[in-house]
C-alpha cells in the first residue's frame, strides 16, 4: 500500500482508529518521538513493525521536558521529511497533536518518578524526567498500545518509563531498541544538527571514550582510574563533561571499585552549545 500514513491531531480520532483495530484483534505498537526523524527513530519503527500488526508513531515536541533556558524554540523540525520516512516504512498512523491538545491551559497533573532519576541526566536536567514521564503516561493512556518502543540511546529514560508503567499499572510492554550510530560511532541524535563542522569531527570521541572504559573494565581494572583518564581525554578535546559514570544496568546504582555485572558506562557532555549523551554496556568478563 502506498500513500503517506494517515496523520491525526486529536485524542478522539486516535481512540476511534485504535478501537477499530482492536475490534479486528490487531496488536498495536506505539513509537513516541519528537520528530526530526533519523535512522535511530526509524530503527524503532522497524522493531515495532516486526512485533505488532499496527504501528503508531507520535510526533510531539513536548514543552514540559524543556527548561526555560533549553532549546524548545529551536528544536529541529522536519514535518515533510518525517512523513516521507514514515511512509517508506509502512507506518500505519501518525499522531501529531498540538500543544493545546496535550496541555489545556488549566492542565494540573505531573508525574514524577523518583530514585532512577536522581543522577545522570536527572541531576543537570531536574525538570526533564517529570516532563517525559507525564507526556509518555498521557500517550500510553491515549493510545493504550500493547507495546511501546524506546531507544537505549536514552537509557535512563527507557528505565524511567518502564518503572512508571509498572508503578501505575499501565498495561503497556516497554521494549528497548539498540543505539544506532553514524559510521564514526557518534550516536544519532536530532541535536547533532547543531554541531559545527569542527565539533562534528570531534564528537565521536564521546563514544570512543565510553567504549574504551567499558572494554578496560571487562578486563579488570579500577573504575575511578578509567573514569579519570576518560574525563581528561574529553576535556582535552574541548568537551565540557557533565557526567562520566559506571552504573548498574538494571537499576542505575552507581558502581565503584571493580565492576559487578551487569554494568553500563554513561556519559553526557557539552560540545560547544550542543549536549551529547551516550552509553555502552560493559562486556561480560571472560
Ligand atoms: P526523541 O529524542 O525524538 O527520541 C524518540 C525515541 O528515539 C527515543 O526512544 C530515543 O531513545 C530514540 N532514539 C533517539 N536516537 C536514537 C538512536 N541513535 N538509536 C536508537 N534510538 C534512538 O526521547 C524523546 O524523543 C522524548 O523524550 C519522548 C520519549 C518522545 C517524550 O517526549
Amino acid at each position: 500500500m502506498s500513500g503517506a500514513p494517515k496523520t491525526i491531531v486529536t485524542v478522539a480520532e486516535l481512540r476511534t482508529i485504535i478501537a477499530l483495530w482492536r475490534g479486528h484483534g490487531d496488536k498495536i505498537a506505539l513509537v513516541p518521538t519528537m520528530g526530526a526523524l533519523h535512522e535511530g527513530h526509524l530503527s524503532l519503527v522497524r522493531l515495532a513493525k516486526k512485533n505488532a500488526d499496527k504501528v503508531v508513531v507520535s510526533i510531539f515536541v513536548n514543552p514540559a521536558q524543556f527548561a526555560p533556558h533549553e532549546d524548545l524554540a529551536t528544536y529541529p523540525r522536519d514535518e515533510a521529511g518525517d512523513m516521507e520516512k514514515l511512509q517508506a516504512l509502512g507506518t500505519d498512523l501518525v499522531f501529531a497533536p498540538a500543544g493545546t491538545e496535550m496541555y489545556p491551559p488549566d492542565f494540573s497533573t505531573h508525574i514524577e518518578v523518583t530514585e532512577l532519576t536522581n543522577g545522570l541526566c536527572g541531576r543537570s536536567r531536574p525538570h526533564f524526567f517529570g516532563g517525559v514521564a507525564t507526556v509518555v503516561a498521557k500517550l500510553f493512556l491515549q493510545c493504550l498500545p500493547d507495546m511501546a518502543i524506546f531507544g537505549e540511546k536514552d537509557y535512563q529514560q527507557l528505565l524511567v518509563i518502564r518503572r512508571m508503567a509498572r508503578d501505575l499499572d499501565i498495561p503497556v510492554n516497554v521494549l528497548g531498541g539498540p543505539i544506532i550510530r553514524e559510521r564514526d560511532g557518534l550516536a544519532m541524535s536530532s541535536r547533532n544538527a547543531y554541531l559545527t563542522k569542527d565539533e562534528r569531527a570531534r564528537a565521536p570521541l564521546l563514544f570512543k571514550t565510553v567504549t574504551r572504559i567499558a572494554k578496560a573494565l571487562s578486563q579488570d581494572g579500577e573504575i575511578s582510574e578509567h573514569i579519570q583518564s576518560g574525563r581528561a581525554a574529553l576535556a582535552d578535546a574541548g568537551f565540557d563533561v557533565d557526567y562520566l559514570e559506571v552504573r548498574n544496568a538494571d537499576d542505575l546504582t552507581p558502581l565503584a571499585g571493580s565492576v559487578a555485572e551487569p554494568a553500563r558506562v554513561f556519559a553526557a557532555a557539552l560540545l560547544g552549545k550542543t549536549r551529547l549523551i551516550d552509553n555502552v554496556a560493559v562486556p561480560e568478563k571472560k
